[in-house]
Formats: C-alpha cells, structure tokens, sequence
C-alpha cells in the first residue's frame, strides 16, 4: 500500500460570501483570530505526514504563496527587534523550496475540476484533499486519523459528520452499509440531495483520502449538482473497486465558509487560548448582558 505524502488545497474560489472583505484578498488568508485559514489546513497535513502540498489557486491569490515564502525584511526586523516568538511563528509557517507547488484552475468549473487540475502531479499516489473552509477543532488532527484508518484498510477514505436532515442539499451525503465504531463502509454518495432523496444524514467533510483512479473519472467527468464538475459523483464511480470507507470526526466542525461559522470558530479558537481566553470570556459576557 502506497503511503499518502501528497495533498491538494483547492484555494481557487472566489469568497463571495465574504465580499467586500474578499475583493483584493483571497478568502483562505482571513484570520481565525492571528492565523490565516488555510495555515490551519497545511498545519493539519503537516501533522498526518504530508511532504508535497499542491495548491490550486486561481487568479488574485499570490498572498497565499507569499504566506507560505520567506519575508527577508519582515524576518530581519523582527530578529533585530529580539520578537523571537514572532520569528518562530513566521518561520513555522513556512513551506520548503520543492515541497510546494501552486497551480492556476483558470475557470471556476467546480470542486471536481479543481482537484483534476493537479493530476500531472499526483501521478499514481493516493492523497489527500483538504477544504480550508472546513475547519476542525481537535485534540487529534482529523486527517491523521483518516491516514491511520487508510493505513488500516486502505482505499478511499472519507470524513464524516451527521446533519440536520433538512441541510442534507448544503453537502456530499453518503450511502451507509455496514459500520464499525467510527468507521462505515461507504455504498454511494450524492452531492447536495433534497432531505426527501438523501440515502443517509451523514455527510462528508472536506476532507478526502483518494485514489488516483478518481482522476480518470474527473477527466470524463460531466456537470452535476449546481452546474458543477462534483468530486462527489466520481467518488461514486469508485464505489466497489476496492477499500471506501468513511471515518465520523472526532471534534468540532466550522463551515468557514459562512459568515456565523467563522465567527463562530473565531470565538471557539480565542476562548481556548491561554492568552486571550478569559479576557474574550469577559468581553463577551459584557456585550450579551447589553
Ligand atoms: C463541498 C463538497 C461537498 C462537501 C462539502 C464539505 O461542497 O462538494 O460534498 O460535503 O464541500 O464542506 P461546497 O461546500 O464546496 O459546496
């Protein structure tokens, strides 16, 4: 079984939820209190082994490559200034010459489309697939829990939560046989069904371990659910060719995708912090007794 050292992060989309805050800046660079989205998403991979991080962006997105670049002025005064935390901080964040590639998806054509894009660099290796907007408060990084469960059964892995039946037409839900603790073995899967036509509540999370096989299906792959090329319907043509499992995470999801989700995590993310916790506890209290 071949280990899964690469991710994509689709990074291409517009932020139209967040305008005008996403008009010169892209969506994955807002802060959840001092760190920007998708530095939470590499984070995570970092932690499940990843060692090639493959962005797929689009146009007016160069912060995120300047994010994850040297910053010599930046380094130089902080290191002058004896900011050591800061330097470190800077320095963490940091992706090493070669274990970083950006690739433009031009057209905003769908998730599917954007993984597609960076087939020529995954080749013949299973990896994983990150959504920054999906951002996941917990003790364990999901996706080395996904990688361990990989390891343990190999073939496709995906993330899962249960929804409102009436929110199953907002996500991939899945066709579930059997389960064990965590893990349910994977039947089918929908994107975005009505409540009246979803085979189950549980739905995936933006977080995927695939096969490489899944790029041929993409490269055929017609328009499906809100005019889109759905990585959702070639999983589905996955189905039966080996291992499809899903794995129910463990923590707390943010959809920072939308405005009260990213708030939300905000304010999760602040009041856990040794720093700022209590303070913001108080600050809050104050506004809600208002
Ligand atoms: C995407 C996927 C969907 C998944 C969701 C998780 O949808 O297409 O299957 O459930 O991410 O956040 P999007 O939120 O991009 O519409």
């Amino acid at each position: 079984m071949k280990p899964v050292r690469k991710a994509i992060f689709p990074v291409g989309g517009l932020g139209t939820r967040f305008l005008p805050a996403t008009k010169a800046l892209p969506k994955e660079m807002l802060p959840v209190v001092d760190k920007p989205l998708i530095e939470y998403a590499v984070e995570e991979a970092r932690a499940a082994g990843i060692e090639e991080f493959i962005f797929v962006t689009g146009r007016g997105k160069t912060a995120i490559e300047d994010h994850f670049d040297n910053h010599y002025e930046l380094e130089q005064t902080l290191r002058e200034r004896g900011k050591r935390l800061e330097l470190d901080q800077v320095n963490g964040a940091k992706l090493q010459p070669g274990q970083v590639a950006y690739i433009r998806q031009m057209e905003p054509l769908g998730l599917g489309h954007a993984v597609w894009c960076a087939r020529n660099l995954i080749n013949d290796e299973p990896f994983a697939v990150l959504l920054a907007d999906d951002l996941i408060q917990s003790d364990k990084p999901t996706l080395l829990d996904m990688v361990e469960a990989y390891e343990e059964h190999g073939g496709n892995v995906v993330s899962l939560m249960e929804v409102p039946d009436r929110h199953t037409s907002r996500y991939g839900i899945v066709d579930p046989g059997l389960s064990n603790d965590r893990l349910v073995e994977i039947r089918g899967l929908v994107e975005k069904p009505d409540p009246a036509d979803a085979p189950s509540n549980l739905a995936i999370v933006g977080r995927y371990i695939l096969q490489p096989s899944v790029m041929d299906y993409l490269g055929s792959a017609e328009s499906g659910a809100g005019n889109e090329i759905q990585l959702t319907d070639s999983m589905m043509k996955m189905v039966g060719e080996g291992p499809f499992n899903g794995l129910r995470l463990e923590g707390t999801r943010f959809d920072c995708g939308s405005k009260v989700g990213f708030l939300a995590a905000g304010v999760a993310y602040a009041l856990a912090r040794d720093d700022i916790g209590a303070e913001l506890h108080a600050a809050l209290s104050d506004i809600l007794d208002n």
